[in-house]
């Protein structure tokens, strides 16, 4: 007899499968996850993000071990948050952190730090930026490319809170500053907060973005750069301090810890100070558990590895070496001109690409990640997929014949014309 379904599953939750049946995993090791049936596949998708030394390393699990001695919560913050936050923010000496379990928690609560400093409680957004009401009310396709027929429609339109009339949930959807412009006059005197997806930097330029940045803080507007897929993977601290954008707030998220949920909300001593009178936390934002796994993953990213200076600067030569390898297993298998892969911001993520006939095909594309679940690689499609330090040691011939072997079964089953 089959077991009932106990787990309440979101869309993204229920992605993958095999033979039809929606998979449930068992076990990570390395870069690769296997199934409840032993299946073994190699895995881009890391926990979407998080899961950036790799899964279950022996150095990461003796070091976080080693920590448990300490309890797991005291009454309040830590000499293990102090010095973590001492190492991660060495660089900006009058910035300030707030310990967060998910991203979508220090969003929401940049957005309320802009609201009590503006006195408006209305939002301009432009990317992911979680899962709460305001975040996602009304929001797009936002991974997919700007000229993509999927991007524009609406989504998650029904049920929300705090997204109409004075409190405006507005989206920047095409990245021009005339339309940033657009919508700020528009709507002035409703808007105290911008919130950017770092991910859609690789949409643009810096130079756009540091005059975006400078348009909204002229407008009145508490700037956010929200770096949760970002921070801790393309670098240390992302994308908005790397290129100098200078914004208020910034969000980092899933890759701090290697897994363990940490996400924190950084900025001037300033702003952050008023995170006492908003109420910024809750029971577990002082949770040490996460905390230990951020030392730990810390330690092994700031060490060489391979040629690399350090773990970021590896992990960016691993998904460049990887998307190259997509790309030539479709153009072994025929089909380099409908569909590829690219680096995206240094190589700590990377994607696949479409030719304009696949882009709005939303079955054919659909298809195509079975085709690679199939074929024993789990990523990500209309959004960024994610590699580790561990997928250096990936058999790299057997990444190669697993995708062309996915792009054959895709052929196979849609009929996708090769060259
Ligand atoms: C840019 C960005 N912001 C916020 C979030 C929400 O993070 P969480 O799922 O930890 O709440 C995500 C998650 O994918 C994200 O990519």
């Amino acid at each position: 007899m089959s077991r009932p379904e106990r787990i309440a599953h979101s869309k993204i939750t229920r992605k993958f499968r095999s033979a039809g049946q929606q998979l449930l995993f068992a076990q990570g090791k390395g870069g690769e996850v296997s199934d409840a049936n032993g299946a073994r596949y190699i895995d881009f998708v890391m926990g979407y993000g998080p899961v950036i030394i790799g899964h279950s390393d022996d150095l990461f699990n003796e070091m976080v071990c080693g920590h448990l001695v300490n309890g797991v919560m005291m009454p309040g913050y830590t000499v293990f948050h102090q010095e973590y936050l001492e190492r991660l923010l060495g660089d900006r000496p009058g910035d300030r952190g707030a310990f967060f379990k998910t991203a979508s928690e220090a969003v929401t609560a940049a957005f309320r730090l802009a609201a009590m400093r503006t006195g408006r409680l209305g939002v301009v957004r432009s990317g992911y930026v979680g899962w709460h009401d305001a975040q996602i009310a009304n929001s797009l396709k936002w991974h997919e490319p700007l000229h993509s027929p999927l991007r524009e429609r609406l989504r998650y339109t029904d049920g929300m809170r705090g997204v109409g009339g004075s409190e405006p949930a507005l989206n920047w959807v095409d990245l021009r500053l005339e339309s940033l412009a657009e919508l700020l006059d528009q709507h002035r005197g409703s808007l105290g907060c911008f919130v950017f997806d770092a991910y859609l930097a690789s949409f643009t330029t810096p130079e756009v973005l540091r005059q975006a940045v400078a348009m909204c803080r002229d407008a009145g507007l508490l700037t956010v750069f929200d770096e949760t897929k970002t921070g801790g993977r393309i670098s240390p601290l992302g994308y908005d301090h790397d290129h100098g954008l200078g914004s208020d707030l910034v969000v980092i998220g899933k890759a701090l810890a290697n897994g363990a949920p940490l996400s924190l909300l950084v900025g001037g001593a300033e702003l952050l100070a008023h995170a006492e009178r908003a109420r910024l936390s809750g029971t577990f934002s002082k949770e040490m558990i996460a905390v230990y796994a951020a030392l730990a993953t810390r330690d092994i990213l700031e060490k060489p590895a391979g040629d690399s200076p350090d773990g970021w600067a590896e992990i960016g030569r691993i998904g460049t070496q990887v998307a190259a390898t997509i790309t030539s297993a479709a153009r072994d298998a025929g089909v380099a001109s409908l569909v590829g892969a690219r680096p995206v911001l240094g190589g700590g993520m990377f994607e696949l690409t479409y030719a304009d006939e696949v882009l709005g095909d939303k079955e054919g594309r659909d298809a195509l990640l079975n085709a690679f679940a199939a074929a024993g690689i789990l990523l990500l499609e209309g959004h960024p997929s994610f590699v580790s330090l561990a997928h250096r040691d990936i058999d790299w011939g057997e990444l190669r014949d697993r995708a062309h072997q996915a792009f054959e079964q895709w052929t196979a089953s849609t009929g996708a014309n090769r060259e």
